[in-house]
């Protein structure tokens, strides 16, 4: 079966690289040539585990191959499975469809044969059946053309494995015929016995957004227990360990701190409360507005906190920030709760230096006046405080008494709570987390 990726960002480039592994004939499209030449030379253009290894095998393989030409890719393939980004409209919570819109637009009147249009883009309910006529009516194969919707879960920094080993697959077909060919390109997961729900357009979109929107819920729920443990005292990590001990909860995405940011979930609860008003739903997804709010203001908290405990004045204080990232195993800076931060702190005055390991080049691009070191020492030298935002690994590994010999003072805001307290206590460290006494 040959197969077209349309769209190599994130998911789209996971995804070609993906099905070529799986044995298809895959072509993956983009309008961006930079990135079309470095996917095609086995670069991969963002930070992402394992997925460099995959590429260059299914390069090598003669089953993967990129271009910028999207009618050549239309021509030959039966499934084109539509990857483009939605972000947030500029200055509104509602999704910019502009891109699905333009590659429907553009994709219609190059399909001359029968197939199967597959979107994965997160979009808003009722985008699928629009498009779907769309297609019918500009494709010269007319109702040959058939649409389906096959949300995707990927994480950033899990991205192969959960392409190449999901944890369910959702299909939303008008046709059972479309059902049997995702079926096809699905067999290696469902061979391994991976969940398949098969349901109407309508839902498919509906459960991508619906599983963000909880996810978030999640996030916010336990830092809005966090302001509570604030509050009284009482420690939201040994809450969250025994809330997650029921099983009906479960511990997962019970994480207090800095709370959530990146390319999805933000923008996602946004849109969806959008589309939920121009359905006249508003009142159902009204609580998203508060798990949106609880989440800013974390960051907030954290800039609040740092300048308390630094005497209640940034001016002139030096600040080391430990991650960039919106969360670790990344280099996605997008909607950064890590940058958010930093860049609060040098606006009111504080001089911030900011370590990431992978992220350094896409901070340094978006907020330029920061100031960068090349590892977390140096990051810290010198510094009256030290923030903890993104909890790579290195963080956690890290010597608190070695760090403790560069810094000015030994004073560290552990804003995602993964650094062990009676650790850096014990190197002399003033340690302080979100919501722990
Ligand atoms: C999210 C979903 O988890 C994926 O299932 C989905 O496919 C993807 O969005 C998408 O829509 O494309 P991702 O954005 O990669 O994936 O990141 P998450 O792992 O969900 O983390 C989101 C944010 O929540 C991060 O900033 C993370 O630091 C934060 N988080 C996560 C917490 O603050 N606490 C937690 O307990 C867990």
């Amino acid at each position: 079966m040959r197969i077209s990726v349309l769209g190599t960002g994130y998911l789209g480039a996971t995804l070609a690289a993906g099905l070529a592994q799986l044995g298809f004939d895959v072509v993956g499209v983009d309008t961006d040539k930079t990135k079309i030449k470095s996917l095609s030379e086995g670069d991969v253009p963002f930070y992402e585990p394992g997925m460099e290894e995959v590429l260059r095998t299914s390069l090598a393989s003669g089953r993967l191959r990129f271009s910028t030409e999207l009618a050549e890719a239309a021509e030959g393939a039966e499934v084109h499975f539509i990857c483009v980004g939605t972000p947030q409209r500029r200055g509104e919570n509602a999704a910019d469809l502009r891109y699905v819109d333009g590659l429907v637009d553009s994709l219609a009147p190059l399909l001359r044969r029968d197939c199967l249009v597959v979107g994965k883009s997160t979009v808003p309910v009722g985008t699928a059946a629009r498009l779907a006529s769309r297609l019918r009516e500009l494709a010269p194969a007319g109702a040959g053309v058939h649409l389906a919707w096959n949300p995707e879960f990927l994480r950033e920094g899990f991205a192969v494995a959960d392409t190449l080993h999901p944890d369910r697959i959702v299909v939303g077909v008008a046709d059972p015929a479309d059902e049997a060919v995702l079926r096809e390109v699905y067999a290696a997961p469902l061979a391994e016995g991976t969940p398949w729900v098969a349901t109407d357009l309508a839902t498919a979109e509906l459960v991508k957004v619906a599983a963000n929107a909880f996810l978030a819920t999640k996030i916010s729920f336990i830092n809005a227990m966090a302001e509570l443990c604030e509050a009284t005292g009482a420690d939201v990590v040994a809450l969250a360990d025994a809330l997650g001990h029921d099983q009906r909860i479960g511990r997962r995405f019970l994480n207090a701190g800095l709370g959530f940011g990146g390319g999805c979930l933000p923008k996602d609860i946004r849109a969806f409360i959008a589309r939920a008003g121009e359905l006249g739903a508003d009142e159902a997804l009204s609580f998203l507005k508060e798990v949106d709010a609880i989440n800013l203001r974390r960051r907030e908290r954290v800039v609040e906190l740092a300048r308390a405990e630094v005497g209640g004045d940034l001016h002139g204080v030096r600040v080391g920030v430990l991650g960039a990232a919106f969360k670790p195993d990344s280099d996605d800076i997008r909607d950064s709760p890590a940058l958010t931060v930093a860049g609060q702190l040098q606006l009111q005055g504080a001089t911030v230096n900011v370590y990431d390991p992978k992220a350094m080049d896409n901070a340094r691009q978006l907020f330029p006046t920061l100031g960068y070191a090349d590892s977390a020492l140096a990051a810290c030298r010198d510094a009256d405080i030290v923030l903890h935002l993104t909890e790579w690994r290195e963080f956690r590994d890290l010597d608190p008494a070695r760090l403790g010999e560069v810094v000015s003072c030994r004073r560290v805001l552990d804003a995602r709570n993964t650094l062990d307290p009676l650790a850096w206590r014990a190197a002399g460290w003033t340690y302080r987390g979100l919501g722990r006494p």
